[in-house]
């Protein structure tokens, strides 16, 4: 185990480890102390730029929520954030004479890159899955689409940040919401989760959890904190 892990004991008896890939791992009962938190609070009203990404992702892969719909979520999740690591290196490089400035600004930039690679451990995860259960992908609806939407949605997080931060950190905390909700409900479509093993090749990388429908909370909790931030964020936006 390395230094950066810790064991925790879940309510079931069952081991989970924490690792650094998920934002703060939790036992199995905080967990599904937190589904049920998530389960119980009603959405964020939604701006226009997430209500328009919503429909499209209904209306090209139906209502219904299956792995590989959720694969294209985290496609397009990673994205706000590598918008702004670049924003943040630009402004590095226009401000670094200051040097409070400067480190603000490299703060925000280590923080975009953690949310980024957190979204990419959900990404692989789901990625594994969907191999593992041999569940057929068309090449345009599942690879094509989702690059063109994932850069549709780069330049735009990337112009509403230069154009006003608050802007794009509102649009990311609306769609990390949706997805946190999303997340939570799929564990309660999916009660033989709890029954199965989470066992993956990235489990040390993200955190070994005991549970499948662990793993789907867990992931759910992340995408929470993706949102609290980008919240906390609104408020404060330049890099103050
Ligand atoms: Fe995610």
């Amino acid at each position: 185990m390395t230094s950066h892990q810790e064991v925790h004991t879940a309510g079931s008896g069952a081991m989970s480890v924490r690792t650094q890939g998920a934002m703060g791992q939790l036992s199995h009962d905080e967990l599904m102390k937190a589904q049920q938190e998530t389960l119980r609070t009603p959405r964020r009203h939604y701006g226009l730029g997430a209500r328009v990404l919503f429909a499209l992702l209904d209306g090209v892969y139906g209502k219904r929520r299956t792995l590989s719909k959720f694969k294209v979520l985290e496609l397009v999740a990673r994205v706000p954030y590598q918008s702004w690591e670049q924003v943040a290196y630009i402004a590095i490089t226009h401000t670094y004479a200051r040097t409070d400035l400067a480190r603000r600004v490299f703060d925000r930039v280590t923080e975009s890159r953690s949310q980024q690679d957190n979204e990419q451990w959900h990404l692989l995860i789901l990625e594994e899955r969907i191999v593992r259960e041999g569940l057929k992908e068309g090449w345009v609806k599942f690879t094509v689409i989702p690059q063109a939407l994932a850069f549709v949605y780069y330049q735009l997080s990337w112009l509403l940040y230069v154009v006003r931060p608050a802007w794009s950190y509102r649009l990311n905390a609306d769609f990390e919401d949706h997805a946190e909700h999303e997340y939570a409900t799929l564990v309660t479509e999916h009660p033989e989760w709890d029954e199965e093993r989470f066992e993956s090749v990235f489990a040390d990388d993200y955190a070994r959890l005991a549970s499948v429908g662990d793993l789907f909370r867990q992931i759910s909790y992340d995408e929470r904190v993706h949102k609290d931030e980008s919240v906390t964020h609104m408020k404060e936006p330049r890099f103050r």
